[in-house]
């Protein structure tokens, strides 16, 4: 059987970075014996540069074919004054929208060899294993009306849209509450209930299916702001945290540090069964670094591991990969975010290729 992939590499430190996933998937074909057919398109500023689109619909068409998209990041300063209903981020949010993927997982994993990478006490984070679930195709990125309007005397006003219906909120929830069952058995939602009538909606649909589907899992409900301040006062009190698009976005930005870097995060946007899942680093295009060998590729490589795990039916793979991580981390080989004493610094490519090297170890050993 062979898995049909589509690249993107994006933009800054993107397509650097899926350099080395080609390298990996060379790997996995040549020595783990599994078939791929891989197309790869323009996304984002890439796209802008040649098309004035940040995502062509023959580039969607392409992507709804495919089994798992891998996407590298997008934007950056070059593209700060494109028109905004054609700036980079759009072809991100199209491409969310179109194939609705609307449940975005981000784990938030230290590894014990990072751990003095966090910027907290590492009795705080060692062992640190959370999941943010996030809403990905609804809320205030997607909600009309949206736009900026002029007031008269010289004032405007710009608003946007915060909405939730019931079916959008059931669907992301049970997302979290299943993969709950998998791990630890509790799940944390958070809204701003005491304010937003669309949190108020989240937590009484989120109790309601708890109590339909659910009532073997843990629920807590939780204000965003407090979730916040709680992922830095003691986070292993989460399992799985379950909440809206803009929340997630920042709450899981904020949990990423808590693993020393951003760097190190891969994240899986899913839709229906037998669409196309997206996989990608937490991370952006990072501008400043890009081009200089300096960028981590392992949250990009940790994204294909949760590419072969969720869409390719290839968990066992998707294992070997994280192992070989943790294996290469263990050994001392960093890239300049998660250096520390004592280390080795290595470039991308290097970094790619200590990869490479781990897993044919693995392999010998294993043979
Ligand atoms: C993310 C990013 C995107 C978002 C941007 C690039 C549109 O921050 O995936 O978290 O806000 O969703
Ligand atoms: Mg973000």
């Amino acid at each position: 059987m062979t898995h049909k992939l589509m690249i993107l590499p994006g933009d800054g430190i993107g397509p650097e970075v899926m350099a080395e996933i080609r390298k990996v998937l060379g790997w996995l074909e040549s020595d783990a014996g599994i078939a791929f057919d891989i197309e790869e398109g323009l996304i984002g500023g890439a796209s802008i540069d040649a098309h004035n689109d940040p995502l062509t619909n023959d580039t969607l068409e392409q992507c709804r074919k495919a089994d798992a998209i891998l996407l590298g990041a997008v934007g950056g300063p070059k593209w700060a004054d494109v028109e905004y209903n054609i700036r980079p981020e759009a072809g991100l949010l199209k491409l969310r929208k179109e194939l609705d993927l609307f449940a975005n997982l981000r784990p938030a994993l230290v590894f014990d060899a990072l751990v003095d990478a966090s910027s907290l006490k590492p009795d705080i984070v060692k062992g640190l294993d959370i999941l943010i679930v996030r809403e990905l195709t609804g809320g205030v990125y997607f909600g009309e009306p949206r736009g900026i309007e002029d007031i008269g005397n010289g004032q405007r006003r710009g608003f946007n849209t915060q909405t939730y219906t019931t079916s959008e909120i059931q669907r992301v929830g049970r997302v979290a509450f299943d993969l709950a069952r998998k791990r630890s058995n509790k799940v944390t939602s958070c809204e701003k209930a005491n304010v937003m009538e669309s949190g108020k909606l989240w937590r009484e649909e989120i109790t309601a299916l708890h109590g339909s589907e659910f009532n073997d899992i843990e629920l807590e409900h939780m204000y965003a702001d407090n979730c916040a301040m709680q992922l830095l006062r003691s986070p292993s009190q989460f399992d799985v945290i379950v909440t809206d698009n803009l929340f997630g976005d920042i709450l899981s930005d904020e949990a990423a540090m808590l693993t020393g870097s951003l760097g190190m995060l891969p994240s899986a946007s899913l839709g229906n069964p037998g669409s196309p899942g997206l996989y990608e680093p937490v991370h952006g295009s990072a501008p400043d670094i890009a081009g200089q060998g300096k960028a981590n590729p392992l949250a990009t490589i940790l994204s294909l591991a949760m590419a072969l795990r969720y869409s390719l039916n290839e968990g066992q793979t998707a294992d070997q990969l994280e192992q070989a991580v943790q294996v290469v981390l263990n050994a001392g080989t960093r890239t300049p975010d998660i250096m520390a004493p004592n280390c080795i610094e290595v470039s991308t490519a290097a970094m790619g290729d200590a990869l490479i090297s781990q897993l044919q170890k693995s392999k010998a050993e294993a043979a």
